[in-house]
């Protein structure tokens, strides 16, 4: 969320001063003019080539957000990110449970309504 300090004007929209905007990033993250028709797709190696690759305007895709208050430590998540997929995957296979149910739903991120129940096995 922002704080307009002063009335301003964002794409033609006039936004008067003490207003909070929220930018709602995971609406971004589904938006067909800039993602392509497939946007709604479950297609994470839409990334594969970077954002840029996936994405017009580049700068739509912000899980770390965007501009002067971007987060600090993005290199860092990533890499973490990184080396925990590489040990666990390393080690075990995951598949989804038969019992789960596809039902996403907006909070701070999307997520599966009643979580993801996965089959764990650990490899040869
Ligand atoms: C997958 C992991 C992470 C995600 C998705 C994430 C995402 C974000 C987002 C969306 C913001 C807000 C940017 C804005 O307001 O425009 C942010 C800010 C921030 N993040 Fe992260 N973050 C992650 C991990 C981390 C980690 C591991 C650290 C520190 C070790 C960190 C430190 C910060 C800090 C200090 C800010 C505030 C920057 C500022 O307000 O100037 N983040 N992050």
């Amino acid at each position: 969320m922002r704080e307009a300090q002063t009335s301003i004007s964002l794409g033609g929209v006039d936004v008067p001063r003490d207003t909070i905007i929220q930018v709602a990033i995971s609406v971004l993250h589904l938006d067909m003019e800039a993602w392509g028709p497939d946007a709604n797709e479950f297609r994470p190696d839409r990334l594969a080539n970077g954002a840029a690759a996936a994405c017009k305007p580049a700068h739509m895709y912000m899980s770390f957000g965007y501009g002067p208050r971007l987060c600090t430590r993005q290199n860092l998540a990533m890499a973490e990110l990184k080396v925990v997929l590489v040990r666990l995957l390393s080690k075990f296979s995951f598949s989804v449970s038969p019992g789960y149910q596809h039902s996403p739903v907006f909070r701070l991120t999307i997520e599966p309504e009643s979580g993801m129940p996965l089959v764990v096995t650990r490899l040869a």
